[in-house]
């Protein structure tokens, strides 16, 4: 059966609130080809929800990854997961609505437990998260004894319990060198493990997880993307080792801004990496020519305006983060000691 859902009504004395939400809509969303009558179909519910926000007194947090229509109609705080952990242990609202992947949210839930933290769709198939749980950690520990675990931030909390530090493709690089041992454990990301292992010339112990949507990455789709010989190429660490050494510039999510900020004035450049971040730089750096990755993260994608309303309105127990104390107490060392570097 199909469930229609209807826009929120939109009564008489608020028809002018309506016509200007259309217009901050358009004026962010047509750089990115929405038309007039498409921002028109998505006001009530941008209105809707940044009214009940604002009553509720509630901040929405939103993954770079997110659609254009989250990032620009509803979100308060719009970053990479470590600038997003970073920003909720600093806002005053006891409750954050996090649109993102449940991995990211749990980790606001850790640093900050007496807040109320809501997602509206649980992302229960991040490949990352779920290539790991909590036994296997505790093998590798065995195994390597003395061996600092690092791990990844697309993890669940009851294996960023069993690790020593936490980290995200902003600071991998920098915590992997900082570490006082030559080798050390990087889990799960086997693809970002062994690009780091090449960057930073330690011994990385991997373990084979991959996120799917910068695996599938081949050198051949690469070729097919670059229609113009002038596009400078920047990849996200998460893909293949062959992708790392076939373009211009590697990194993480927060690089690549930094390089639209500073450095790409007026360049062609390719991101290989989830279109949603693609998306939000066009707006925010209409100086840049963007090339389409069309790299979609499914598990990020399963947030909606309609989702995040219902969660905002009347949030199920499926919609709230919890967590059980003694997994997040052994969890807050690793993704504090994050927030450190
Ligand atoms: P960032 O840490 O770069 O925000 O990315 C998280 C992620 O899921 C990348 O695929």
């Amino acid at each position: 059966m199909v469930v229609i859902e209807e826009a929120p009504k939109v009564v008489k004395e608020n028809i002018f609130s309506l016509e200007q939400e259309v217009e901050r809509l358009y004026s962010k969303l047509g750089k990115l080809g929405w038309s007039k009558s498409a921002c028109e179909s998505i006001a009530p519910f941008t209105l809707k929800i940044n009214t009940i926000k604002k009553e509720k007194g509630i901040k929405i947090f939103a993954h770079s990854y997110q659609t254009a229509d989250i990032v620009f109609g509803i979100a308060d705080i719009v970053g990479d997961s470590l600038a997003l952990a970073k920003k909720a242990t600093t806002v005053k609202e006891d409750t954050i609505l996090f649109c993102g992947v449940d991995f990211m949210a749990e980790s606001v839930k850790i640093l900050s437990p007496e807040k109320t933290v809501i997602v509206p769709e649980r992302g229960r198939d991040c490949t990352l998260a779920d290539s790991i749980i909590a036994d296997d950690v505790r093998k590798l520990k065995i195994e390597n004894p003395g061996v600092p675990v690092i791990c990844y931030v697309n993890t669940n909390a009851d294996v960023k319990a069993e690790s020593d530090i936490c980290c995200t493709s902003a600071n991998a690089k920098r915590i992997i060198e900082k570490v006082n041992t030559d080798t050390v454990i990087f889990i799960p990301d086997e693809n970002m493990g062994k690009n780091l292992a090449k960057i930073t010339g330690k011994t990385i112990i991997t373990w084979p997880g991959y996120c799917r949507t910068h695996d599938a990455v081949t050198l051949k789709r690469l070729n097919a993307l670059l229609k113009d010989k002038d596009v400078k190429t920047f990849a996200h660490l998460e893909c293949k080792p062959e992708i790392i050494e076939n373009v211009d510039y590697y990194g993480g999510t927060s690089d690549m801004h930094k390089y639209a900020e500073e450095g790409a004035n007026g360049e062609k450049v390719l991101y290989v990496t989830e279109q949603g971040f693609i998306d939000r730089m066009k707006v925010e750096y209409p100086n840049v020519e963007f090339v389409d990755s069309k790299m979609f993260c499914v598990s990020m994608k399963r947030n909606d305006l309609i989702s995040t309303l219902n969660a905002l309105e009347n949030p199920t127990e499926d919609n709230i983060i919890e967590l059980e104390e003694d997994i997040r107490k052994r969890a807050y060392r690793a993704v504090n000691n994050m927030l450190k570097y």
